[in-house]
């Protein structure tokens, strides 16, 4: 295993952006705490020291470069397989990104890109909130952790290996064009709900069809089906 650990570090997919050319595929990089974590749409990731799973993987395979659409998606299920294995119930994927746990958010992807000519390695940074009891409560969507979940604590790096294991087992048959579909549309967070999306810039209701087999997410907008591709979607009240 090519695992790092860091106490303290500003960013685990920061540091491999810009380290990524003196570490091999599959490099894990992790730490206790983030100085400057980051979450999507330039978000802050916060997580109290030394209670949650931050971590990194540097994947520089070139098929699974060229899979990079379903990579957010796969390591969301390969998250949820690891989590149900632990005894959590009522676990889903919210396209394309979060895992959830009883309508609540436990675990967030922000999935990174190195580009010259051509995507150099792709970064997959995933925050799991385990053993963290208490929330600001300034989140749109609640977080909760395994602890909260279960109401018992976690040996962290034991919950750390098994992530690793299962997600480079996961993406290895990604490379080898395994389908993952089947399983992963049984946990569609937004299927059948009405949520807000951002198409062409404009903010619409839309309903949720639900996750195409290519990963895109089917919705009615203006009474027509589209699909769309990035994750420009957010709740309805
Ligand atoms: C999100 O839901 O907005 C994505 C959050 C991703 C957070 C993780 S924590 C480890 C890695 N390093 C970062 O700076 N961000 C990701």
């Amino acid at each position: 295993m090519k695992l790092i650990h860091f106490d303290v570090i500003a960013s685990t997919n920061t540091f491999l952006k810009d380290n990524y050319q003196n570490y091999q595929n599959f490099t894990f990089v992790s730490a206790d705490e983030q100085t400057a974590g980051k979450g999507r749409e330039n978000r802050r990731w916060s997580s109290e020291k030394g209670k949650n799973l931050l971590f990194s993987v540097l994947i520089k395979d070139k098929k699974l470069i060229e899979k990079y659409k379903t990579l957010s998606i796969i390591s969301g299920y390969s998250v949820l397989e690891v989590l149900k294995e632990y005894g959590l119930n009522n676990i889903s994927l919210k396209w394309p990104n979060d895992v959830y746990a009883d309508d609540k958010k436990i675990c967030g992807i922000l999935l990174e890109a190195v580009s010259k000519q051509t995507v150099e390695c792709l970064i997959v940074g995933i925050g799991i909130n385990v053993n963290q009891k208490n929330f600001d409560k300034e989140y749109t969507v609640m977080p909760t952790s395994i602890r909260n979940q279960l109401n018992s604590c976690i040996d962290l790096e034991k919950f750390k290996t098994d992530i690793y294991s299962k997600l480079t087992h996961n993406f290895k048959l990604v490379a080898e064009d395994y389908d993952f579909y089947n399983q992963i549309k049984q946990y569609d967070y937004l299927k059948d709900k009405e949520v807000f999306a951002l198409i062409s810039n404009k903010k619409k209701l839309v309903k949720v069809l639900g996750i195409n087999s290519d990963y895109s997410l089917g919705v009615i907008a203006d009474n027509k089906k589209i699909n769309l591709e990035t994750g420009q979607i957010s709740f309805s009240l």
